[in-house]
């Protein structure tokens, strides 16, 4: 008998992660010769040890989350483009002694946009990413696949121009006057910071009264469902939409590479996680 494929997320926290539920559901969709995937707390002090033991015990693959996702490409001996471009690796295949790593975040976003209004033409239109971590360069490297006119917002904004130089996209990175002076030109504005995890955080990057009312708002957040930048969004009359549908997304990718099988059922998948 072939043993089933052993696959899990690791990350700290992991207790509230989505991704077992998701993945879950496809397995039982589609009749996946697969073990349930798990979750399992693994923090940065201990990353290179907990994944020994993880492979050693015959996991096929993984998920790698928040704060993993840098370590875990340094520990891949072969990377996808979208891994070596965002220096992260999400999903990870042990095959034959190798680690293979792939970021499937890029996707995930691409694949939100087309369920989205925007799905229409992002080709040219002007999209404004406030950030510029890990998520950010994720977003960055889809927008340009896209041939988006993408323009980047961060606090600190050498880390922004230091993104498209890693990335070697041609976007602009904007100071606080610039900002001010643009908010009202963009298509797309796109939250990836991290403000507006918490009930207190107030995200007040861009002034919404600014912004014009065909623009679609994004936050990558879907915890909160509604965070503070949506919030504004929503009060502004403005379309909008949280970042569910990209952790769908980059599921669906990594699932896909280690199942060989399209899943299915998102509709379904969508309002099962909206109830949660
Ligand atoms: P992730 O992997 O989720 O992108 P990250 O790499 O830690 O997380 O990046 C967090 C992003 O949120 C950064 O762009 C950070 O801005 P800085 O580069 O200036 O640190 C942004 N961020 C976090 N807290 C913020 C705050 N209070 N105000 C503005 N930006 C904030």
């Amino acid at each position: 008998m072939t043993e089933l494929k052993k696959t899990a997320v690791i990350g700290q926290p992991i207790e509230h992660s989505l991704s077992p539920v998701i993945h879950n559901f496809w397995i039982n969709k589609k009749n996946i010769n697969a073990a349930p995937y798990e979750k399992i707390e693994v923090g940065p002090e201990n990353f290179n040890s907990s994944l020994d033991k993880l492979i050693d015990s015959g996991y096929y693959g993984l998920n790698v989350t928040v704060p993993l996702k840098e370590l875990a490409f340094l520990r891949c001996d072969e990377l996808t483009e979208s891994a070596k471009k965002t220096q992260s690796a999400n999903t990870l295949i042990f095959k034959e002694g190798k680690i293979y790593g792939t970021n499937t975040d890029p996707v995930g976003f691409e694949f939100s946009l087309k369920k989205e209004i925007i799905k229409k033409n992002i080709n040219k239109k002007k999209c404004l990413v406030l950030g510029a971590g890990g998520s950010a360069r994720a977003v960055v490297f889809a927008l340009d696949k896209m041939f988006a006119d993408i323009s980047i917002f961060n606090r600190t904004q050498e880390k922004a121009v230091k993104l498209c130089e890693d990335l070697g996209v041609a976007a602009s990175s904007l100071d606080e006057n610039e900002i001010k002076k643009q908010t009202n030109s963009f298509d797309l504005i796109v939250n990836t910071t991290s403000l507006g995890l918490f009930p207190s955080d107030n995200n007040n990057l861009i002034d919404f009264s600014l912004v014009q009312k065909k623009a679609f708002i994004y936050d990558l957040i879907y915890e909160p469902k509604e965070s503070s930048f949506l919030k504004q969004a929503k009060a502004n009359n403005l379309n909008f939409q949280n970042g569910l549908k990209m952790l769908i997304g980059q599921a669906a990718a990594a699932f896909y590479v280690w199942h060989n099988s399209d899943p299915s059922h998102n509709d379904e998948l969508e309002s099962l996680l909206e109830k949660l």
